[in-house]
């Protein structure tokens, strides 16, 4: 199991100071945990995390270097500590204009620096009302991995995350959420023995009181939590609702 939070851009040198430690000393089961922090405080994250906790960043170049300013490279996030990078996350697609394409380059370059990439997949609301979920999270995932080589199922990490239940409070319920997963892992399967075991992560408005019965799930393998990844004793209670599946 995984729990990975994203604190997008939130927290402070302040909220580092009360949050690591108080993570590091009572996180306790069997849990893969990472924490995704804005750029500039990787470094001091990085001093503080203890070996069970791994850092991450919140997106990553698909370039190694050159002209690009305000990119960072999958080498300097190596270079700061960071383990973990989530790509294609939804506020990336919509304000930023990524593609699919450019999501599995990011991957790539990710991998490349030995950091685990988290792709994010996930549909809007109006293409879930249209019917279109499914179809809209296969053609991300595919188009995605038509850039993206890979040859185990350890090196990277799938995200489902619904739009609409992003920051919303609208969790998508465990039949959903379960159902899309079955979905993206049947095509995992298709794609390739090397894809078959990936984890996958939920994403949307995961808090204490439903992380249990979504990783009671069979197919889902974890949460990344933005709001509830904030808070330090919610972030560890997921954490422990994790440990206990
Ligand atoms: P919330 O948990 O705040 O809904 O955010 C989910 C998310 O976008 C994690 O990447």
């Amino acid at each position: 199991m995984y729990v990975v939070g994203n604190w997008k851009m939130h927290g402070s040198q302040a909220l580092i100071h009360q949050f690591l430690p108080k993570l590091c000393e009572q996180l306790s089961g069997d849990v893969n945990v990472g924490l995704c922090v804005p750029f500039p405080y990787l470094p001091a994250c990085a001093g503080m995390l203890s070996g069970n906790v791994k850092l991450g960043a919140q997106d990553v170049s698909e370039h190694q270097t050159g002209a690009y300013t305000g990119e960072v490279s999958a080498g300097m996030l190596a270079e700061n500590g960071a383990k973990l990078a989530i790509v294609g996350h939804s506020e990336r697609r919509e304000y930023h204009g990524e593609t699919n394409a450019l999501i599995g380059r990011k991957a790539a370059a990710a991998l490349a620096a030995g950091i685990t990439p988290i792709i994010c997949v996930g549909e809007t609301l109006a293409q879930r009302k249209s019917g279109r979920a499914e179809a809209v999270v296969l053609e991300q995932l595919d188009a995605v991995l038509a850039e993206f080589q890979f040859s185990s199922a350890r090196e990277w990490l799938l995200a489902y995350e619904p739009v609409w239940a992003i920051g919303t409070g609208e969790v998508a319920t465990v039949a959903e959420a379960q159902a899309m997963h079955a979905t993206l892992r049947e095509r995992l399967a298709q794609h390739s023995e090397a894809a078959k075991g990936v984890s996958i992560l939920y994403g949307g408005s995961v808090k204490p009181d439903n992380a249990a019965a979504l990783f009671a799930a069979a197919d889902i393998n974890g949460a990344l939590v933005g709001g509830a990844a904030l808070k330090v004793n919610d972030f560890l209670a997921i954490c422990a609702a994790a440990a206990d599946e």
